[in-house]
């Protein structure tokens, strides 16, 4: 990026004006964007070194913050910002005072340790703050994420994902809430290594980074049940969802079953039956006229996710799926 001597001759200056400047607190994230790691409570400014090119140094390089002149202007292929606090930006080189531009370099700022984050609703203490889900074993999975009522504006800069030295190819979603990745899997092998994900999320000048660690295995949930339906007035049906895998008598689902009152849900404490089956089949023998009839599958080796409840309405023997 910058040459070592006009590194040195930047640390000298930092250390005989005073200024904290130490080059380990500064990360190059991506191309164009540099993160400032601060301590908690620190409010330390830092000076941070940026090059407009190496193909204008003999031009009248001037830059500008966030689109607007600095005042005294700042000039020169090689330069130093001053980031106080979370002042941060987004620092663009033109070709003179009103010029082209010509090159950007965006400094975030990342509290050291990143533990005290304010962009991201956490789902629940378990879960964190990402919630990754896939259909089966396939090695498609999509990740989700919210941003807290006050960061909405917050703009994902970067998504890694990683099995054990290998990328993992992910794609933002269009709403930036959400990540859709692949990894080559073989889903008759017992897995052995984690996925490691990171987003890389900033509002203004402060950036964060969430990550999620997981067995795939862990987060496949089966998806609703296909075909549930009511057969003479008192057995119920459904099939395997159309994403499982195959074959089912390798890759075996359980399903839970429950009569919930009239007008409630399937998630009530309240239940009029409950059990669990391996069939696709369940006959029900009470003798209320109206109920709710629900019904979620899990993988019976994994005891992971359950699905999302299927469920029916019944009055009278007929049943409304
Ligand atoms: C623009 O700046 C980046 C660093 O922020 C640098 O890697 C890149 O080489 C520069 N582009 C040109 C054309 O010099
Ligand atoms: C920074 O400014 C450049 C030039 O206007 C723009 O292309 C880039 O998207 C900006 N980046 C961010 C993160 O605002
Ligand atoms: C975050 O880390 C800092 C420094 O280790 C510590 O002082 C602070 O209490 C931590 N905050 C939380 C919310 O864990
Ligand atoms: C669960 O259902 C099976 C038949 O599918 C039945 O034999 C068993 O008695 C039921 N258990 C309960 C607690 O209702």
């Amino acid at each position: 990026m910058y040459d070592m001597g006009v590194l040195l001759l930047m640390l000298l200056f930092s250390a005989l004006c005073g200024v904290y400047s130490d080059q380990g607190n500064i990360e190059i994230l991506m191309d164009n964007v540099l993160v400032l790691r601060v301590p908690h409570g620190d409010d330390r400014r830092e000076y941070v070194p940026l090059t407009c090119g190496g193909a204008y140094q003999n031009q009248p390089v001037f830059w500008k913050k966030n689109g607007m002149e600095l005042s005294p202007p700042l000039q020169g292929n090689h330069v130093k910002v001053l980031v106080e606090e979370m002042d941060a930006g987004n620092y663009t080189c033109h070709l003179g005072p009103h010029g082209e531009y010509l090159n950007h370099t965006v400094i975030l700022v990342q509290l050291d340790p990143d533990n005290r984050t304010v962009i991201l609703v956490e789902k629940s203490p378990a879960e964190g703050h990402i919630h990754c889900s896939t259909p089966n074993y396939k090695g498609a999975f999509h990740c989700t994420w919210k941003r807290t009522q006050y960061r909405s504006n917050a703009a994902v800069l970067l998504v890694k994902a990683e099995r054990h030295l290998e990328k993992i190819a992910c794609v933002l979603d269009a709403d930036g809430s959400g990540v859709h990745c692949q990894v080559l899997s073989c889903p008759y092998k017992e897995e052995q290594h984690r996925i490691y994900l990171t987003v890389y999320i900033h509002s203004y000048s402060r950036l964060e980074a969430y990550t999620k660690v997981f067995y795939l295995r862990d987060i496949v949930r089966p998806e609703e049940l296909s075909d549930l339906r009511l057969s003479d007035g008192k057995v119920f049906t459904w099939s395997y969802p159309d994403s499982w895998e195959t074959p089912r008598t390798y890759y075996g689902l359980q399903f839970q079953v429950k009569l919930v009152h009239h007008g409630h849900s399937c998630d009530s404490e309240e239940h009029i039956v409950h059990n669990i089956t391996e069939d696709t089949k369940y006959e029900v023998t009470v003798k209320h006229k109206k109920y709710v009839f629900c019904v979620r599958a899990q993988d019976k080796y994994t005891n992971g996710p359950w699905s999302h409840w299927n469920q029916c309405g019944v009055n009278k023997q007929h049943a409304v799926c």
